[in-house]
């Protein structure tokens, strides 16, 4: 079997990167360890910034999202009890934010990928890649319920296999060179059978610790509250997630937050990664492989699909022009932009979030920064900018 870009993972990084080699004519496997029902379901992000809108509309994979996700002017910042109105719209020349949860941009790329012929294989074990580092890289996989292992020729291979996958410890240790920060708080994430309570998006810093109320429907609504990364979901009864959202999204008017039955609750820790150089070879790692971010600010998703453009582009040049130096550049072109995607994540989580060992001081300095961002149209711009998606180079 041979195609000319092998990769791992049906995420958003690989079924972008296969959806936009497609439309440019280059074939592509991608293995998947999951079956397609999990890939379709799991919970994670939900904020598309606005190019992302683009890029699927231009796609041909956007017509369900234009007529499903929610599109708002801006999102709100709460702090002490009060609220306050980024215009993200306003501030960015009319750009909008969409919420779209991350499972549906999904399916909405299977079915394109179906359409196209193009092959997916969901439920693999044991893939590996090999040779990465000669001009006949491969990989090699066992399709479910087989008893062979089948060997997928490629003339270049991608990590697109999230943070745990095997993509990024292919590039030999002694050249790579890794950034990591822990966040000494988690996000307890909740779906609720609820309608809307406020018309877009609230970031809270309150006294207890930060919130978010986010929607996925007009009668499903997500929120996340700030916890310890090492409790157990068992500890949080639905009594008690309720009474933490009441208090840290309570206003000092008569607003409040409608309830509903939680179907769905996890934790999930918070960090902050980037791994350098993000190639090797004929091996290329594109999103969570390569990169993590805190997820306030929503970024995660949107920084997977901007490695897919920079490499569908690069693997174009290589193919039809014979020309690597886009190749070449991936690792550089990348991170500048993860760089800026890391800073805001970073930067949103700390002025947000209670952490282990913060005292008055850096209260004080968080009070600030949302006072700024309140008073000073410079600064709530540089906010709106960042939070819609900053311009490719
Ligand atoms: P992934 O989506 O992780 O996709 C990688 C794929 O590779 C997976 O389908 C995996 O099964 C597959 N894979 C891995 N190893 C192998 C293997 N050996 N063989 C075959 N297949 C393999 N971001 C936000 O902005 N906001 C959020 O609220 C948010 N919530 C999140 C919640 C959770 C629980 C997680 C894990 C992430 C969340 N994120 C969030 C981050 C965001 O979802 C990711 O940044 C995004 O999924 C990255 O896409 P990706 O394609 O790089 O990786
Ligand atoms: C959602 C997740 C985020 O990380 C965020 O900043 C906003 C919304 C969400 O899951 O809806």
């Amino acid at each position: 079997m041979h195609t000319q870009v092998g990769i791992i993972g049906a995420g958003p990084a690989g079924l972008f990167l296969g959806q936009l080699l497609d439309r440019a004519g280059i074939s592509s496997v991608i293995l998947e360890s999951r079956s397609r029902e999990a890939v379709e379901s799991t919970i994670r992000a939900g904020v598309l910034e606005h190019w992302v809108v683009e890029l699927m509309t231009e796609l041909g994979i956007g017509e369900r999202m234009h007529r499903e996700a929610h599109f708002h002017d801006g999102i709100t910042l709460q702090w002490e009890q009060q609220r306050y109105h980024l215009d993200v719209t306003e501030l960015t020349d009319g750009k909008r934010v969409a919420v779209y949860p991350q499972h549906e941009v999904l399916k909405d790329l299977i079915a394109a990928r179906l359409a196209d012929q193009s092959e997916t294989i969901f439920g693999v074990s044991e893939a590996a890649f090999h040779g990465v580092d000669t001009e006949t890289p491969s990989i090699t996989f066992r399709r479910e319920g087989m008893g062979e292992l089948e060997t997928l020729r490629c003339d270049y291979v991608i990590g697109a296999d999230g943070f745990h996958g095997p993509g990024r410890q292919m590039i030999p240790k002694s050249l790579r060179r890794e950034y990591q920060k822990i966040y000494s708080f988690g996000w307890l994430g909740i779906l609720t059978q609820a309608p809307q309570s406020w018309p877009e998006l609230i970031y809270a810093n309150q006294a207890q610790g930060f919130a978010l109320l986010s929607t996925r429907s007009p009668d499903v609504q997500r929120m996340y509250i700030q916890c310890d990364p090492a409790d157990d979901i068992a500890n949080w009864s639905d009594a008690r997630i309720w009474e933490q959202l009441h208090e840290r999204l309570e206003t000092d008017d008569d607003w409040s937050l409608t309830e509903g039955p939680i179907f769905q609750k996890g934790i999930i820790p918070l960090r902050s990664f980037v791994c350098e150089p993000m190639q090797y070879g004929r091996l290329f790692i594109a999103g969570d492989a390569a990169h993590i971010v805190p997820p306030t600010g929503a970024k995660g998703l949107n920084l997977a699909v901007a490695d897919s453009v920079v490499l569908a582009r690069a693997l174009e040049a290589q193919f039809r022009h014979n020309n690597h130096a886009l190749l070449d550049a991936y690792t550089n072109t990348c991170l500048r932009r993860v760089w800026k995607g890391e800073r805001f994540a970073w930067f949103m989580t700390t002025m947000l979030h209670r952490a282990d060992g913060d005292g008055d001081f850096e209260q004080r300095m968080q009070m600030a920064d949302l006072d700024l961002i309140r008073t000073s149209r410079a600064t709530a711009t540089s906010i709106a900018e960042n939070y819609i998606g900053l311009p490719f180079d």
